[in-house]
This record gives structure tokens, C-alpha cells and sequence, in this order.
């Protein structure tokens, strides 16, 4: 990140791209709460921070005024030209074309396709866990988390696994170099593009049993989904589904690391898992999405101009204590809790039983595997800033 100056004042000159927010942004969210709940910057052209639920997720209810042309704040604003689809369909749709879009993608993540995935998510974790055993320090992020949604989607889409690296660069690029130049930035997102137009060529000629074919061949008003169109909502669920998911596995081993008395009583009472999952979704949402303003206008008192972001933090809506009890306090067996980690309104994630099944898996299989493992260096670890927050860097000692 780092190529802005630092922040000083959180209120009037805030950039989620800086590296205090990366480390712990909740005393930063906590304080404008109280102080300045809608916060303004002049960083990106202009944009607004939200803090509380209630406000996080008016605007995320409120599609007349806010659109999702574009989700991720840059200095780039995406040309109107590609509506009603945006850049990334479903996700940079607005109404009433997003309904459509979004019911394509709808049948590949119901909870009876994701159970299909479960044994061989089982088998992949299995098998980054045998590559850790006999090492007293592993990085629970670098050598587990991050490995298994990449090789979910990759088996999904019908991409080769061998592209990996390759995919995790793109993300990578997209989500963390929002502050990049514009020539640096539009140079990575052209080259993800003609990376995916060639694999979707050769699903072209050559169909398969897979989503890319599955996309191809379905039906959009009637006619078949252009190409191009199914070359950016594959670009969609590899940035949706990677990190995300990886700063989820992470953080959760993250906590569990550092709170040897949860460990013990997931370990005690395994049935307890998904809803302790949730407790740590809502804890360490890693999700913030962003929507451009579409008009002038006065929002609760704020003068916001056409064009201007406002980022949508759900993490911090997850902390509010007017919506949660004890909001800052991670309490594994949380009777009720609606959180917000996978968004609120028409744009809630597509892919979330994909996303908990992935999470479960994967704590399931390392609990069984390192039922004891502690911080190994807590100073190591790094956190990922920007729109997807999650440990990077998790070095953790594990004993058998
Ligand atoms: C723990 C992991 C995940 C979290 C926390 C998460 C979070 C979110 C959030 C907050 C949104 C709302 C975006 C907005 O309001 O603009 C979203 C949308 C979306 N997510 Fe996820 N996500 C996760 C995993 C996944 C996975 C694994 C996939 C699929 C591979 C996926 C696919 C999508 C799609 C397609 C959308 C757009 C839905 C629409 O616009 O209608 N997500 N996600």
C-alpha cells in the first residue's frame, strides 16, 4: 500500500489504504462513531465513511441514490459506458438488470452444489495440512488459508490449478493496488482480462463440464450470455472468492491462536464450530465494498456531490454497539447475531454458503490436525489494508 502520505485526522482526512488501519482499524472505527459516525476525505477524488450500522446499511439499501458502478475506491472511476452490466456483473449492477444477472450465478452456490464440493475441499485442506506436519513454526496464512479458495474456484471455473499464483497476483493487484498510478493499475487489470478471454476461447471451442461452460451457455433476456460479459463476472467471483475467503480462514485461526480458551472449547464441543464461525465473521468481517454517489445531494446532513465514494465498512457496522451487545467482545457461542459480514440488501454475497462451508472445512481440519497451537510471534503477523482485511503473514507454533 503506502503510497499516500499518512493519515493524521481520521475525521477529515481518512484513506483505508493506510497502514495504521491495516494493523487494528477498530479504535479508528470506534472513535468516529462517536465523534464523526460519516467521515469525509478528499483522498480518491472525494469520499465518505460511514461507520455505524444504521447508516452502513441505509446506503446499502438505498439503490436510487448510491450505485455500484464501481465497488472498489481508486482514483479510477469506471466510464459509464459499460451499464447496465458495470465492470463486474453481478456486483457492479444497479437495478433493474442486477436481478438478472445475479439469477445466473444463483444455482452453482446453493447449499446443494456446495455440499458436491465438500469432499474434495476436505481432501485439498488435508492435503496443505500433511505438507505443514513435522515443522514446529508454520504460517497458518502463507501455507493454509490462503491455498484453499484459490483451488476451490480454480476447480469450479475449470481453470488450471497450476495457474494459482497467477490468479492470487490479479486479486492481489486489484484489491491491494488501489493506489497504484492509473497506467500501473489499468495495466494489471488488462492483462487479468486477456488471461481470462483466452481461457474463455478455449471453453469456446473446447466445452467442459465446468462454470466457465455452464456461464457460456446460459441465457440472458432471452439471448446467450455475451462472452464478455461472462469474462468479467468470472474476474468477479476470482476477486470475490479468493481473499475473502483466505482473510476469513485466517483471522479465525488468528483468534483461536491467541485464545487458548476457545480452542479448547471448540476442541470440547466440535457441534459449537459454526456458530462460534459466525461469532468470528461478524468479529473480523473482512469485507468493506464501496458505491459511487450518484447525484448532489444532502445525506443525513452530509453534502455528498455526484461521484463521490462512500465505503460500505461492514466490519465496522459488525462493531456497532447500538446493533451487538458487547459488539467488541469475541463470544463464540453468541445466541443471536445478524451480522453483516456478507453485506446487507440485493448485493448480499452470492457466494456465502460456499464461503462457510470453505471456513468450516477448513477449521475442522486443522483443529483435528494441531488441536494445540499458539501466536508464534504475534509482533510477525500482517494484516492485508484496504477493502479485504485479513493475516497475510500467520506464523503460529503447532504441537501435536
Ligand atoms: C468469507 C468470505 C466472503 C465474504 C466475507 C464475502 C463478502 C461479500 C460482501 C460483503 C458482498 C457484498 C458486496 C456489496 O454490497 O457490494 C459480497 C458479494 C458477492 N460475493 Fe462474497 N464474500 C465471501 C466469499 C465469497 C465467495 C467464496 C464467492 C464466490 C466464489 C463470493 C461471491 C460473491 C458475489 C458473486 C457477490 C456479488 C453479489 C451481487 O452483487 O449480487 N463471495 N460478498
Amino acid at each position: 500500500m503506502g503510497h499516500h502520505p499518512p493519515v493524521d485526522d481520521w475525521t477529515s482526512d481518512f484513506d483505508h489504504t493506510d497502514d495504521v488501519w491495516a494493523a487494528d482499524p477498530y479504535p479508528i472505527w470506534e472513535e468516529l462513531r462517536t465523534k464523526c459516525p460519516v467521515a469525509h476525505t478528499e483522498r480518491y477524488g472525494g469520499a465518505w465513511l460511514p461507520t455505524r450500522y444504521e447508516d452502513v446499511a441505509a446506503i446499502a439499501y438505498d439503490t436510487d441514490r448510491f450505485t455500484s458502478r464501481s465497488v472498489i475506491v481508486s482514483e479510477f472511476r469506471p466510464p459509464m459506458d459499460f451499464a447496465p452490466a458495470g465492470i463486474a456483473p453481478p456486483i457492479s449492477s444497479d437495478p433493474p438488470f442486477h436481478q438478472d444477472a445475479r439469477r445466473m450465478l444463483l444455482p452453482i452456490f446453493s447449499p446443494q452444489a456446495v455440499a458436491k464440493l465438500e469432499p474434495s475441499t476436505r481432501a485439498y485442506c488435508e492435503e496443505l495440512i500433511d505438507g505443514l506436519r513435522g515443522h514446529e513454526i508454520v504460517d497458518a496464512a502463507e501455507g493454509y488459508a490462503q491455498h484453499i479458495p484459490v483451488r476451490v474456484i480454480a476447480n469450479m471455473l475449470g481453470l488450471p490449478e497450476s495457474d494459482a499464483d497467477v490468479f492470487r497476483g490479479f486479486v492481489n493487484h486489484v484489491l491491494e493496488g488501489v493506489a497504484l498510478p492509473l497506467e500501473q493499475r489499468a495495466e494489471g487489470m488488462l492483462s487479468l482480462f486477456g488471461y481470462l478471454q483466452g481461457q474463455i476461447q478455449d471453453h469456446i471451442d473446447h466445452p467442459r463440464d465446468d462454470l466457465i461452460t455452464f456461464l457460456l451457455e446460459s441465457e440472458l433476456h432471452g439471448e446467450k450470455v455475451d462472452p464478455f460479459h461472462v469474462a468479467r463476472t468470472i474476474g468477479l467471483l476470482l476477486i470475490a472468492g479468493i481473499d475473502t475467503t483466505w482473510s476469513a480462514i485466517g483471522a479465525s485461526l488468528w483468534h483461536l491462536a491467541k485464545t487458548p480458551s476457545d480452542r479448547e472449547r471448540l476442541l470440547a464441543e466440535p457441534e459449537l464450530l459454526p456458530v462460534a464461525m459466525e461469532e468470528m465473521l461478524r468479529a473480523y468481517a473482512p469485507v468493506t465494498m464501496a458505491r459511487l454517489v450518484r447525484e448532489d445531494m444532502e445525506w443525513n446532513g452530509c453534502p455528498m456531490k455526484a461521484e463521490e465514494w462512500v465505503l460500505l465498512p461492514f466490519p465496522s457496522a459488525n462493531r456497532d454497539p447500538e446493533a451487538f451487545e458487547h459488539a467488541d467482545e469475541v463470544i463464540i457461542d453468541r445466541a443471536e447475531n445478524r451480522h453483516a459480514a456478507f453485506g446487507l440488501g440485493i448485493h448480499r454475497c452470492a457466494g456465502s454458503h460456499l464461503a462457510r462451508m470453505e471456513l468450516r472445512v477448513a477449521l475442522e481440519v486443522w483443529l483435528d490436525a494441531f488441536p494445540v497451537f499458539e501466536l508464534a510471534n504475534p509482533a510477525a503477523v500482517r494484516w492485508s489494508g484496504g477493502q479485504v482485511r485479513g493475516p497475510r503473514t500467520l506464523p503460529v507454533r503447532v504441537r501435536r
